[in-house]
């Protein structure tokens, strides 16, 4: 038997994420600390699939304004439903960029994705926009005088205010051309009782990435410059819920903005 890597003994956001959702890309270390969260938050897994169902519905409100681009930021780990597969059933020629910092992400994603002309897998850091943007594969892949959807879905709340998130959700958008979509989902801090919180960003600070759950306020600042959506920022389970069986739970606000 080989010993462990640290990627492997080291909780990691994007696995834990895959756990909750009930995949199979984690690890021991991934699944004991995700346990530890549903042990305080039970409806986590729940919570979970709430989120990818708003990512599902706000993608496919994009590709139906006719948005042909899709730039996903902490695309996580594949999963069922996948952007590529849901803009496909609106226009299959459109392009999609799975991006994510995480190293072991980024190596399924490329191995059970299908990679051809119109879907990339790069790795990329949220936290420093102007490299994401010149990477080459987002630079042939994207037309930036043509309009883009952004999604930061789940991402957020992994990059705290000394990283400044604002700035660089800023440069991504002066980086697009009016009628660019963004779509933001966010873990939020507002209603949620402050022991149970704290006990949860406490397994969070031993794991890849440290979580930061914001208010309403803190997560609406990051459509700034664009025009939201009805039915605005509120919780994911409520926007535009489209009959399919809806998760009733939000532990987030999810968002559409249009660029101005
Ligand atoms: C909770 S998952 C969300 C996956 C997917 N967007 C969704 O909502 O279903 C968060 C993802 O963000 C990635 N991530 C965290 N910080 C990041 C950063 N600074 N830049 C890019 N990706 C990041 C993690 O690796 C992980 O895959």
């Amino acid at each position: 038997m080989t010993a462990p890597t640290d990627a492997e003994q080291r909780p990691n956001v994007a696995r834990m994420y895959d756990y909750f959702l009930g995949g199979c890309h984690n690890f021991a270390a991934d699944r004991a600390a995700a346990e530890q969260i549903l042990s305080i938050f039970p409806d986590t897994g729940v919570a979970a699939q709430a989120n990818r169902h708003f990512l599902r519905r706000a993608v496919r409100f994009a590709a139906e304004q006719g948005v042909r681009q899709f730039l996903d930021i902490g695309a996580g780990l594949p999963t069922q439903g996948n952007v590529h597969e849901i803009v496909r059933q609106v226009a299959p020629d459109s392009r999609v960029v799975y991006a994510d910092v995480d190293e072991v992400a980024v190596a399924y994603a490329r191995r059970l994705l299908p990679i051809d002309d119109r879907t990339v897998v790069v790795r990329a850091d949220l936290r420093r926009p102007d490299e994401l943007l010149a990477h080459p594969d987002v630079r042939s892949f994207l037309d930036l005088d043509r309009p883009v959807a952004v999604l930061l879905v789940a991402v957020l709340h992994f990059v705290t205010d000394a990283e400044d998130p604002y700035a660089a959700v800023a440069r991504l958008r002066d980086a697009t051309v009016p009628g660019s979509h963004l779509v933001v989902s966010h873990l939020t801090s507002d209603g949620a009782p402050p022991l149970p919180a704290q006990r949860g960003t406490a397994v969070y600070q031993r794991s890849s990435a440290p979580l930061v759950p914001r208010t309403h306020a803190d997560i609406l600042r990051f459509l700034d410059g664009y025009d939201l959506v009805e039915p605005g920022l509120v919780p994911v389970a409520q926007w535009r819920p489209d009959g399919e069986p809806q998760q009733r739970v939000s532990h987030g606000y999810g968002g559409v903005g249009i660029r101005r």
